[in-house]
């Protein structure tokens, strides 16, 4: 075995993270671990790389003992990690971002070579089949593109060892083969990894091993030759999934209007939308990574400003220039990338549900203190909040446990019109199921939902009408029970 650890455990003020976990690599090895959220997974990767230390435990690297002390220690012994959520500078270039303390150098090592900086960055980026130019800023790029960047990263430090946790997250199917493509090149050439995606169909595809985590113990060892999706989340769970039964209220665009775009356009992103959405209804909005869904919803709640077009929400027309009009017109926002525009670190899980700027909203639908915590109280119970109390610091959940947190947020002072970009990325299959069963729910209860995801599935499985939008322009509308992944794919492309 290449990298050996035994018996690692981790404990948190509150929760036992992990209990003597035992895991392997060898090399050319994909070793993909899953688990539910909260199961343990980041915080194992986290020992493994020398960001935290175990309680106890020891780590063996080409059968030598070793003790990581810090992230360049891992990466010395020729570890690297595609952390779970995004951590690049914003105001520095791809190419920058890519070789930051590794650039190449020259004159003795005393100036980066940013020619050959930019060459190498160019070439590492086609490879992984993006034309994405080295120069641009981090900040400027989409969220799947930042991803890229971080996983470019990782392989431009030719590592031994790659930890990915939760890579295609925000990867739409051709960018995943892609990674999927790169990962193998890697492994022919002997390199390892371990790789975590709440994605179990991919471990079909690109694992050689399945540990499965489940409270911090390690449940059990799969092959994915052998054992299926289902037996993976079996052992999982430790349980089945329960889908929702509950049947339907609305029928399809038939409830009231509750939100009206004519001709929205933000010259550069799109153009020309008009959609319409119902009491009632979850409207799907599919298309490829850049097709300007993300654009075309931040412009609907004022997180953006929209060129030209109108919005209505009921009879009355909106100016969403802050997202403060957004939410006094009723409308939610999950927003894509949770850390940098969701989640404040610093709060508790409870301050995170009951924001600052919604005091105004609380205060006037007569909720005090009390009642406030109450209220998070209930919604940690019903999205299955994995907390230990409500005081906890949001930044010590686990990735999905935070995504409930925020979604939680907007249902807590019932918007009318909820919003969800990419609302279980980074989810487990059972918290999966959970938010898709509540979006039901909630449309009938009369709320109108637009929901975004780059798992076509996703939407086709939940949405009620789906609109496809491709490069800034809407090319159609669906209906979810008469289409398919690749009908979808096919109006995009043609
Ligand atoms: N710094 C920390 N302080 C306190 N508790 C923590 C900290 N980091 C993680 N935890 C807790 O340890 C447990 C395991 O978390 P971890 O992030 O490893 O889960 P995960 O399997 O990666 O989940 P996800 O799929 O949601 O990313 C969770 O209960 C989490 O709340
Ligand atoms: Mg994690």
């Amino acid at each position: 075995m290449f990298l050996e650890a035994v018996q690692i455990s981790k404990r948190f003020p509150g929760v036992q993270a992990l209990s003597e976990v035992d895991i392997s690599l060898a090399a050319g090895e994909i070793h993909a671990v899953v688990g539910e959220n909260g199961a343990g997974k980041s915080t194992l990767m986290s020992i493994l790389i020398g960001l935290l230390k175990p309680d106890k435990g020891d780590i063996f690297i080409d059968s030598k003992k070793v003790v990581l002390h810090n992230p360049i220690d891992a990466q010395r012994m020729g570890i690297a990690i595609v952390p779970q959520e995004i951590n690049l500078v914003p105001m520095l270039s791809v190419m920058e971002n890519i070789y930051l303390g590794i650039e190449p150098r020259t004159l003795g090592g005393l100036m980066v070579d940013w020619k050959r900086t930019e060459r190498e960055a160019s070439a590492l980026l086609e490879r992984m089949g993006e034309s994405i130019n080295p120069k641009h800023k981090i900040k400027d790029l989409p969220t799947a593109q930042r991803q890229l960047i971080q996983i470019a990263r990782a392989f431009a430090f030719k590592s031994k060892v790659l930890i990915l946790d939760e890579p295609t997250a925000s990867l739409t199917i051709r960018e995943t083969e892609n990674l999927f493509k790169i990962i193998r090149t890697f492994k022919s050439q002997g390199g390892a990894a371990f790789y975590i995606s709440h994605r179990l169909e991919e471990m079909k595809e690109i694992a050689d091993r399945v540990t499965v985590l489940r409270d911090g113990k390690k449940v059990t060892e799969l092959s994915p030759k052998t054992a299926s999706v289902h037996d993976m989340i079996e052992k999982m769970v430790g349980k089945g999934i329960a889908r929702s039964q509950e049947p339907r209220k609305y029928q399809r665009g038939a409830g009231r209007t509750l939100l009206r775009v004519e001709n929205l356009t933000r010259a550069g992103e799109f153009y020309d939308v008009n959609l319409e959405l119902h009491e009632g209804e979850i409207l799907g909005i599919a298309g490829l990574v850049g097709a300007g869904r993300t654009e075309l919803v931040k412009c609907i709640f004022g997180d953006s400003i929209a060129s030209h077009g109108d919005i209505y929400v009921g009879s009355k027309k909106i100016i969403p220039r802050t997202p403060k009009v957004g939410i006094k017109n009723s409308i939610g926002y999950l927003p894509e990338e949770r850390r940098r525009l969701g989640v404040f670190p610093l709060l508790t899980v409870c301050e995170n549900m009951t924001l600052p700027m919604q005091r105004q909203i609380v205060s006037a639908m007569g909720i005090n203190k009390r009642k406030e915590t109450a209220l998070a109280r209930e919604y940690v119970e019903k999205l299955s909040i994995k907390t230990k109390d409500l005081r906890e610091k949001i930044s010590n959940l686990s990735g999905g446990n935070q995504q409930k947190v925020i979604l939680s947020r907007w249902l807590l002072i019932g918007s009318k019109i909820v919003i969800l970009d990419e609302p279980t990325r980074g989810i487990d299959v059972n918290a999966k199921a959970e938010i898709h069963n509540l979006l039901k729910h909630l449309a009938n209860q009369g709320l109108g939902i637009i929901l975004i995801s780059s798992e076509i599935e996703e939407v086709i499985e939940n949405a009620d009408r789906i609109l496809i939008l491709h490069e800034g322009r809407l090319k159609g509308e669906v209906d979810p029970k008469q289409t398919s992944q690749e009908e979808i794919l096919k109006i995009c492309l043609t």
